[in-house]
Order: C-alpha cells, then sequence, then structure tokens
C-alpha cells in the first residue's frame, strides 16, 4: 500500500481486497532511517487500516538487502554487531506488529536467479545460515505468524526454483520455522504462467504453504485494448492457477491502480500500467477478470 493520502485509493483498498500488505512502510528505512529513531506512523497506519477495514495484514519485510538505511549500509559494522543489528531490528518488528501481522515475508529475495545466494550485506556478514537465524528470531518474537520466504522469478521451473526448493526443504529438514513461500509474480505481459500451478504444488508437497505476494503484469506503452485484453487473460489465469492449488493461502495485488503503482526504472520506464485500476482507479478489463475467476461476479 502506497497512496492511502488518496480518496480513491482509500476506498478501492478498503472495499475490494481482503488482506492488505504495505509496500516500503514496514521496510528497515522506513522504520528507523535514523538510528535509535523509529518512525511508526505509516506502518502503524496500514495496520489500523486493516483492523478498521476487517483485513488481513501481511508483513513486509523483516530482511532484504534493499531500502536499508544509509547508517546501517555506511556503518562499517562488524560480522557480530550485523547479527545483533539484525536480531534486534527483527525481533522489534515482529514483536510491535504481533497479533496483527498473519504472515511476514521473512527473508526477501535470498536468491540469485542461477540459484545461488544473493550476495547481500546479510549473506557477507553471517553466511548463507542468517536465513535459518531470521526465521528463528522471527518465531520467536511472533509465534502466531506464518512466516515466509518471498522470491520473483520462481513462477516456473528454472535454478532459481530449484534452489529455493533446495533451501526450503533443507530448512525444514532442520526444523526451522518456516511455513511459506511467497511467489513475488511481476510479469511482463506475454509472460508463459501456464507452469505456476505446477510450481505451488511442488513446494505445497513439502508440507508448506504458497502465496501469490506481488502480482503485476505490465505493459509496453501505448496501453491499447488488445493489451489490456490480454492484461485481463493473464490476471484470470494466474487466479485460477492459485485456486487450483490448495495451499495457495493468497493472491496479493502490488498496487491498488496504475496512478501509484511500482514498475522497474520508475516513471523513466516503458512499461507500466500493472494493475487492476488505472491512472484514475477506473476498473481495467483485468479487474472484472479476476472478479470472474474468483466467483465474485454474478
Ligand atoms: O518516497 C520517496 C520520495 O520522497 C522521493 O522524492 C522519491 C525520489 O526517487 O523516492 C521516493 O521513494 C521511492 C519509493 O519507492 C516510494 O515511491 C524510492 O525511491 C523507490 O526506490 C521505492 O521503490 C520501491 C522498491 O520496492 C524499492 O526497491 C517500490 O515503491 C516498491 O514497490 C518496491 O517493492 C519491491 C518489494 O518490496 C520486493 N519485491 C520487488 C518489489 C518491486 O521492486
Amino acid at each position: 500500500m502506497t497512496g492511502l493520502s488518496d480518496p480513491r485509493y482509500r476506498a478501492l483498498a478498503a472495499t475490494q481486497f481482503s488482506s492488505v500488505t504495505p509496500e516500503n512502510a514496514m521496510k528497515w528505512e522506513r522504520v528507523e532511517g535514523n538510528r535509535h529513531a523509529h518512525t511508526w506512523a505509516a506502518a502503524d497506519a496500514i495496520a489500523r487500516f486493516a483492523t478498521e477495514n476487517d483485513q488481513k495484514l501481511r508483513g513486509h519485510t523483516l530482511v532484504w538487502h534493499d531500502q536499508l538505511p544509509r547508517w546501517l549500509t555506511d556503518g562499517h559494522f562488524t560480522p557480530a554487531e550485523l547479527r545483533t543489528l539484525l536480531r534486534t531490528h527483527v525481533t522489534t518488528l515482529a514483536q510491535r506488529y504481533a497479533g496483527a501481522v498473519t504472515a511476514w515475508d521473512v527473508v526477501n529475495e535470498p536468491l540469485d536467479d542461477d540459484g545461488s545466494p544473493h550476495r547481500t550485506l546479510w549473506h557477507d556478514a553471517l553466511g548463507s545460515d542468517y536465513i535459518a537465524q531470521v526465521l528463528t528470531w522471527a518465531h520467536a518474537a511472533d509465534p502466531g505468524a506464518r512466516l515466509y520466504l518471498n522470491e520473483f522469478n520462481v513462477h516456473e521451473e528454472s535454478p532459481k526454483t530449484k534452489a529455493l526448493y533446495n533451501l526450503a526443504a533443507s530448512l525444514l529438514d532442520r526444523g526451522v520455522p518456516l511455513h511459506g513461500i511467497g511467489f513475488q509474480c511481476h510479469l511482463l505481459l506475454g509472460q508463459d504462467v501456464s507452469e505456476l500451478a505446477r510450481t505451488l504444488n511442488r513446494f505445497a508437497e513439502l508440507g508448506l504453504e504458497v502465496a501469490i505476494t506481488e502480482l503485476g503484469v505490465r505493459m509496453l506503452s501505448p496501453v491499447t485494448s488488445a493489451k489490456l485484453a490480454a492484461q485481463a487473460a493473464c490476471y484470470r489465469a494466474v487466479v485460477e492457477e492459485c485456486l487450483a492449488v490448495p495451499a495457495c493461502t493468497g493472491l496479493t495485488i502490488w498496487g491498488v491502480g496504475d496512478a501509484a503503482a511500482w514498475v522497474p526504472e520508475g516513471s523513466r520506464s516503458p512499461y507500466g500500467s500493472p494493475t487492476l485500476y488505472d491512472d484514475e482507479y477506473r476498473p481495467k478489463p483485468a479487474r472484472e477478470a479476476v472478479a470472474r475467476a474468483l466467483g465474485t461476479v454474478p
């Protein structure tokens, strides 16, 4: 969620969705931009919004390599100091929203496309096992929350998908508290999603929940009615694949409307229009396609 100050955004967010995810408000740079000086107002407002509208709240994200505060990335901390800082951050955030957050994207984007661990501040300082450690800390801080690894480009078989599967399997083997895998699904119009249900099922066979956590279908400008129809078909296919998998617990669209939606490279990008509502928050064909797939259109 970004855009709560716009009444059109608020109205749609309140009435058209049963779950909300803070798009940026719970990220480390936003909650502790200055060391020891937490700013919770934006994240609290989203948590309150979810409660007021009887919606689930998905926490995003406890550990990532992006959107970290400068004091942390430029701080020249030792590995031992970084471990303590990370533990404190994870514990503070998870405890603050304990009981409010249903599921956390605990570790965001831990892998590279070739399947190797993504080299990050955390990986380089703490080794690959930082993932097991943060899941354990998150569970201690909020034993009721479902804990997810969240990754992109894993909607079909690939070296990255295989590595994620192996990582999840080994964490479960060791008894690490991992409950689910989030499949982001930032798609480009025309991308094949026919393997999605099969992929979700493979992870479900490990005993995990799965969720589509950041769905968007962006297109090259200009927007045409043919592209909007193709976008609607793609949205519908993704919803149907999630519905076909009993372990698929939810589907989140990354943005309420195109007006404030994320696309790679921001305003410089030739791609855009990834959501269900246009720049004026009018419903697009994809909005009806999703409703039909969900059976909420008579
Ligand atoms: O709020 C500032 C504004 O004050 C400033 O003037 C402006 C100038 O660039 O930047 C604004 O912040 C931007 C922020 O989005 C809010 O719009 C940041 O620059 C920009 O980097 C940030 O992008 C976010 C991106 O993560 C960062 O990588 C997107 O909103 C957010 O949708 C996106 O979300 C990620 C998920 O967390 C993880 N999966 C991928 C997804 C897309 O990258």
